[in-house]
């Protein structure tokens, strides 16, 4: 098909933008606002958005455009998920079920299972099969909707398979056409013969790893976690600042066990999002609050250890701007379905459907700083859509929690076929 496509009989185009400045995130009551037009069309012309509007202003179209029937299905822009671990060696249902059987995310990792499981398996993996792999998920994702997406590192744990990891994000890079964020997360966990020279593992990263990536090109962002039994805030602080002068801007795994300052750590950092927020209290809210950090939520990730959610209303009243991102990642988040975890974040984290959606889109693009490109139906951004079968309302997405109701995913205005 060619990247030139007109959509017609949209019986709801979702996310548009009229006219620039586009706008950079929502926040607050503004995400209850979702901008729709009803019995639309939408032009996608060389792989960006160049029109849209009312059925009624049909305009006449050209010979060597795709006419796309939408049959009376939404629109809206693709999932922006702003926060993944897909490239890993191996999947770990055995913890999945220790998990059932009463052990915790900590006591599995305390046993040298976890994120240490997952990096003896990716140490011993090649890089080419470690990219067959990720590449596999990867497309499977943009079928599923997904049409930006931010993965990291961290499953190396030494210099040369936190590299591999990064090539391989790389080569994904250039392998699909959507855009991809690399994250360099080497600050994941202590491997094993540094749990007793915590400071030989920051030094590491700092006078090793980030020296490479930095000359490598290989990241956009530096990750920690930043929680109980992981890395502390002096460390998680030592790290990011080092990360910053290599031009790395911050990300941050911050109270998803407890609150141990990981928030805080984020905001001071100027964080682009401090990630996870599943123990919260005021401190940490106020912090974000005062700040530009985005909050990303991961509903998946509670859901599938059980924890308890983040406090995504009490955020939103403190207009901190929310995005939601899947997590996928073997140990805690074993999907990347975008569409589950927007039903999460309304089922489990009482957000709104609009709120959900534009906590996937537009604010998960900000959140990747990719807003400019993708999250809205604007005049000029990437003709990434998702083309819904009938439904018979907005909140029909969410409420169809399990299965799926898309219909067509196009990226850069070609349908995906996986
Ligand atoms: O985002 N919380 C830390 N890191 C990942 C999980 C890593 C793992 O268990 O493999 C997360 O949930
Ligand atoms: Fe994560």
């Amino acid at each position: 098909m060619s990247s030139s496509v007109f959509i017609k009989n949209i019986a709801r185009l979702l996310q548009v933008e009229q006219n620039p400045p586009f706008e950079m995130a929502r926040r607050g009551t503004e995400m209850k606002q979702l901008p729709s037009i009803d019995h639309a069309f939408l032009l996608i012309e060389n792989g960006n958005i160049a029109d849209f509007g009312s059925m009624e202003q049909y305009p006449t179209v050209p010979s060597y455009y795709t006419v796309i029937d939408a049959k009376g299905g939404y629109v809206l822009p693709t999932w922006c998920d702003s926060h993944t671990h897909i490239v890993f060696a191996a999947t770990r249902e055995e913890e999945f079920v220790y998990k059932i059987q009463g052990m915790s995310y900590e006591d599995i990792a305390a046993k040298g299972g976890g994120i240490l499981n997952s990096a003896r398996k990716l140490q011993a993996m090649s890089e080419d099969e470690l990219f067959e792999q990720a590449l596999h998920r990867l497309r499977r994702l943009i079928a599923l909707g997904t049409g930006a997406i931010e993965i990291k590192s961290g499953y190396g744990l030494s210099t040369d398979a936190e590299l591999k990891m990064l090539r391989v994000i790389r080569r994904l890079k250039a392998a699909v056409p959507i855009p991809v964020k690399a994250t360099f997360l080497g600050a994941h966990a202590f491997p094993q013969a540094y749990r007793h020279n915590r400071n030989g593992y920051i030094r590491l990263i700092i006078e090793e790893m980030l020296p490479q990536i930095a000359a490598e090109q290989l990241a956009d962002y530096c990750d920690v976690f930043c929680d109980k039994g992981f890395f502390t805030p002096e460390e998680s602080n030592e790290i990011l600042q080092a990360a910053r002068r290599y031009g790395l801007k911050a990300k941050v795994h911050a109270n998803e066990l407890g609150i141990t300052g990981g928030v805080q750590v984020a905001v001071e950092n100027a964080a682009i999002s401090a990630d996870h927020l599943e123990c919260m209290d005021e401190a940490a809210i106020a912090a974000l609050a005062n700040s530009d950090t985005f909050a990303t939520l991961l509903p998946a990730c509670a859901f599938f250890l059980g924890l308890s959610y983040a406090p995504a209303r009490q955020l939103m009243e403190a207009n901190v701007p929310i995005a939601i991102a899947s997590d996928f990642n073997p140990g805690t988040s074993p999907t990347g379905n975008m569409n589950f975890v927007v039903s999460l974040a309304c089922i489990k984290m009482k957000m709104l459907p609009e709120e959900a959606i534009n906590a996937a889109t537009l604010n998960g693009a900000a959140a990747m700083e990719l807003q400019h490109e993708c999250g809205t139906i604007a005049r000029g951004k990437r003709g990434n859509v998702i083309i819904t079968k009938p439904i018979p309302a907005l909140a029909y997405l969410p409420y169809n929690f399990g299965d799926t109701s898309i219909a067509r995913v196009l990226i850069n205005g070609s349908e995906w076929l996986g």
